[in-house]
């Protein structure tokens, strides 16, 4: 029995409303225009980076402070910020003490360049090179992967890093690092 005119008509309405999304998903990935996530005025940490910062450890080392200004991080995770309390409170040695909270936290800290859960895209620095690179990446969340659970902007950001990657190695299967979205390689 042929269609009727109706269920036609409702045929052709949901190919052009599956069209019309597919074009809006691309005209998303093509056309994005990532935010940033810091203001303008903070220094690039690489720039930071180079110099010792307040307050020193009180260890014999007396290590320099080096997380950026609370409102110069890429990303902020009270779950990251109660692991480092809690580890500092056991550690003995303040000097170690101050590599793991200068550590701990840098991915979230230094390298989310930019990140649209809406959109579902993240762009996460190497460090010193302004490229997403696969395999770096994975190793830059590693640590923090038993934290997702606790932390919802978290666990969409490694979702937004998981479909960034996927799209840049649909449509470069051989790349090993991509540029940030809109202008991806
Ligand atoms: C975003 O940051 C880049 C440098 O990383 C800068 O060139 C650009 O002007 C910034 N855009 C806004 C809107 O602040
Ligand atoms: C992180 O929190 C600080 C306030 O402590 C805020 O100024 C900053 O904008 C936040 N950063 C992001 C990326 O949300």
């Amino acid at each position: 029995m042929a269609p009727s005119p109706i269920r036609r008509a409702a045929g052709v309405a949901v190919g052009f409303l599956a069209m019309l999304s597919e074009a809006q998903t691309a005209k998303t990935w093509q056309d994005y225009t990532p935010q940033n996530r810091t203001l303008s005025s903070c220094p690039s940490y690489t720039d930071y980076s180079q110099k010792p910062h307040e307050p020193y450890s009180n260890g014999p080392l007396a290590l320099p402070y080096m997380r950026p200004n609370p409102g110069c991080r890429t990303f902020n995770s009270s779950a990251v910020e109660k692991v480092i309390d809690e580890v500092k409170s056991r550690m003995k040695n303040p000097d170690l003490g101050r590599l793991f909270e200068n550590t701990f936290p840098s991915t979230l800290d230094t390298t989310v360049k930019y990140f649209d859960s809406d959109v579902n895209l993240a762009f996460i620095i190497t460090g010193d090179i302004t490229a997403q690179w696969l395999r770096d990446t994975g190793n830059q969340f590693a640590h923090l992967y038993k934290l997702l659970p606790h932390d919802d902007n978290m666990k969409a950001l490694v979702k937004a890093v998981i479909n960034t990657e996927s799209r840049y190695i649909a449509e470069y299967p051989y790349c090993e690092s991509g540029l940030k979205p809109s202008v991806n390689v």
